[in-house]
């Protein structure tokens, strides 16, 4: 018997900007040409998938695939705030119309990390002014392209920016105790030398004080550049670090795009997606993981509780002892993200969500699986980890939770952000001297897994 029946979505998942090419009006794009960026190479033609979409859909058809999760790019709808390029909306028409001849079911992401490089200058995810931008360019792509749509994610992991800053701060953290840990032992050197100052302070400690200038002289650079660019030393790009306010406006563009939307089409099916990770206590961890779990999804249940759909995003587990998140265990296999290859965590992720939208009194929220997957250049690993975590996403359809379909990360290899083209995600290889594809054993095997 087969493990999911003929309506279950199967397909595989891509962000315009990571695999599109040539995002020229993006923050994104304007982040990777910059001179103190923090990307190891800029994206350029990425893997050409906005001139190759084709055979890129098709190869997905004649694996078996059902569905294709793609994002349509708002900095090419409307580079220009306002002005909205009607020929990239038939460069969409088109990629639609080739997922209908597929066969293939589209799920459509309206915003994917990038943004038009001018919601940034306007204050970008921390200014009021781009809940309505952000709406009325989800209108517009509804109006003209609706007709080819059902499935739509407004906006792709919306607590990024917050798991960003949780992430910024453990890491300041552990840099000022570094700094102190070193600072402490140089004025001992310098007491047992002879050397005056004991206090350890910057400028009596060169190796220390160099470091510490090229760092704060780095972010000096960062700053104005910052300026040059956009305008203003902090730019708030959709992943920066947020503040509550700005986690909160991320949900009013949410909920406002969803209303938009459906103004032109109701029947349009609407969620967002978050990324989850299997929080799991260690002892004396339960209530740092029970606090971690409130911020990354609880909190946001009322703003989703009433959408058509919940994505669902995860990759592994994190372990929380009483300091917070603890080491990958040891001889665990990691990933080439160096997080821990443990696709069981997928399972326990969507049990642990419809559990909590029930208790919000939502009891019949379907939830798809919008991004699961791991980077690696062993694709029976690959094959390993989409087994385990679809039989994960089976017995919980058993157990009666609505799992209405399951999207691997990724279709193929392509531009992880910052990490740029180095890590492997993808059910198909990418030559990017060529731009020739080959599809990968695993594209097969999750194939399979659709019933025809
Ligand atoms: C993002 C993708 C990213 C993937 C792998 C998700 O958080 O939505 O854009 O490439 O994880 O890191």
């Amino acid at each position: 018997m087969s493990k999911f029946e003929r309506e279950f979505l199967i397909g595989a998942a891509t962000a315009a900007h990571q695999v599109e090419g040539n995002n020229i009006h993006s923050d994104y794009w304007a982040m990777e040409h910059m001179k103190y960026t923090n990307f190891n190479e800029p994206s350029l033609d990425a893997v050409d998938h906005y001139n190759r979409y084709e055979e890129d859909i098709r190869m997905m058809a004649e694996a078996g695939l059902n569905a294709y999760r793609f994002s349509i790019e708002w900095a090419r709808i409307e580079p220009v705030e306002g002005q909205f390029d009607e020929k990239e909306i038939e460069h969409y028409r088109k990629v639609l119309e080739c997922c209908k001849e597929n066969g293939i079911e589209p799920i459509v992401t309206m915003h994917h990390f990038t943004s038009p490089k001018w919601v940034i200058e306007n204050g970008g995810w921390e200014a009021n002014a781009t809940v309505d931008a952000f709406a009325k360019y989800c209108k517009y792509v509804v109006e003209q392209l609706g007709d080819l749509m059902h499935y739509v994610v407004t906006i792709n992991e919306a607590n990024m920016g917050l798991q960003v800053k949780a992430i910024a701060e453990r890491y300041k953290r552990q840099m000022m105790a570094k700094m102190q840990q070193m600072m402490a032992m140089q004025a001992t050197q310098n007491a047992e030398a002879g050397n005056g100052s004991q206090s350890g302070n910057m400028e009596g400690t060169a190796q220390i004080g160099m470091n510490f200038n090229s760092m704060m002289e780095n972010m000096k650079n960062q700053q104005a550049e910052n300026v040059e660019v956009f305008g203003v030393a902090e730019p708030q790009t959709f992943v920066s670090a947020r503040t509550e306010e700005g986690d909160m406006l991320v949900m009013r563009a949410h909920v406002a795009a969803k209303h938009a939307m459906k103004e032109v089409k109701p029947e349009l099916l609407i969620g967002l997606s978050l990324s989850l990770h299997d929080i799991q206590p260690v002892e004396g961890g339960e209530e740092v993981a029970a606090k971690e779990w409130i911020e990354e999804f609880t909190h946001y249940i009322p703003y989703i509780k009433e959408d058509d759909f919940f994505g669902l995003q995860n990759y592994t587990r994190s372990l929380i002892g009483a300091d917070g998140i603890m080491p990958v265990p040891e001889g665990a296999e990691v990933t080439q993200m160096d997080y821990e290859f443990y696709p069981e965590a997928l399972e326990h992720v969507i049990r642990r969500a419809d559990e909590e939208f029930k208790k919000a009194g939502r009891t019949d929220m379907p939830i798809m699986v919008t991004e699961n997957g791991l980077a690696t250049s062993d694709d029976t690993r690959r094959v390993a980890f989409i087994e385990k975590a679809t039989d994960g996403v089976a017995a919980c359809k058993a157990d009666g939770i609505s799992v209405i379909g399951y999207m691997y990360w990724s279709l193929m290899d392509n531009f992880e952000w910052q990490k740029g083209y180095s890590m492997t995600f993808g059910m198909i290889a990418v030559d990017r001297a060529t731009q020739k594809r080959i599809a990968k054993p695993s594209l097969k095997f999750l194939g399979k897994l659709a019933t025809v």
